[in-house]
């Protein structure tokens, strides 16, 4: 391959990775270093949230917190879901990941860019506005749409 094509290939990779992160960005990497919730469990099997699950937030997410869920523009929590397997003292196979990130171009989800992903980490391609937002809205409205708060990070 000479270097023009080269070139050219490379660029489209580029372009076609740029235009994907527009839309659902990669899951960020080396969440599992930020700071961890306590273990939650919720054994309701009506709830969207039955199963068992782990907030992370990074550094900036944490300040937010701290400031009563003031968040600032790029910080980013990750929820990891387990399944209940048996007894719910143990984690099951994980089963699906979410994320939000403060960005002020999401105007119709409040500033945050919402996500959700796969086990193995692929955009599942969900509607950030009728899948997530939504609840966010009612049950956070208040507290700048994150419906957690400090105390599940003080473990
Ligand atoms: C039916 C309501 C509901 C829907 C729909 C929902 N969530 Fe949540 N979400 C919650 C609740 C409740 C919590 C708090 C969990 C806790 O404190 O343990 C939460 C927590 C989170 C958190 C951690 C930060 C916070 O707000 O506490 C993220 C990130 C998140 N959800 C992303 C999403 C994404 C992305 C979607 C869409 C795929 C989504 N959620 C859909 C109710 C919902």
């Amino acid at each position: 391959m000479n270097k023009s094509v080269i070139c050219i290939v490379v660029s489209l990779a580029m372009f076609v990775s740029v235009g994907w992160a527009a839309s659902a960005p990669q899951l960020p990497k080396g969440y599992h270093a930020w700071q961890k919730s306590e273990r939650k469990v919720v054994t309701d099997k009506s709830s969207l949230f039955y199963g068992i699950h782990y907030m992370y937030a990074d550094k900036k997410a944490i300040k937010g917190y701290q400031a009563g869920n003031k968040f600032r523009e790029g910080s980013r929590i990750v929820v990891e879901f387990f399944n209940i397997k048996g007894t719910p003292s143990v984690d099951g196979p994980i089963n699906m990941i979410v994320l939000m990130q403060k960005d002020k171009r999401q105007k119709d989800t409040g500033g945050w860019l919402f996500a959700g992903y796969s086990a193995d980490g692929r955009p599942s391609g969900i509607d950030p506005l009728k899948n997530c937002f939504e609840c966010h809205r009612q049950e956070a409205g208040q507290r700048d749409y994150v419906i957690s708060t400090i105390k599940d990070f003080t473990r």
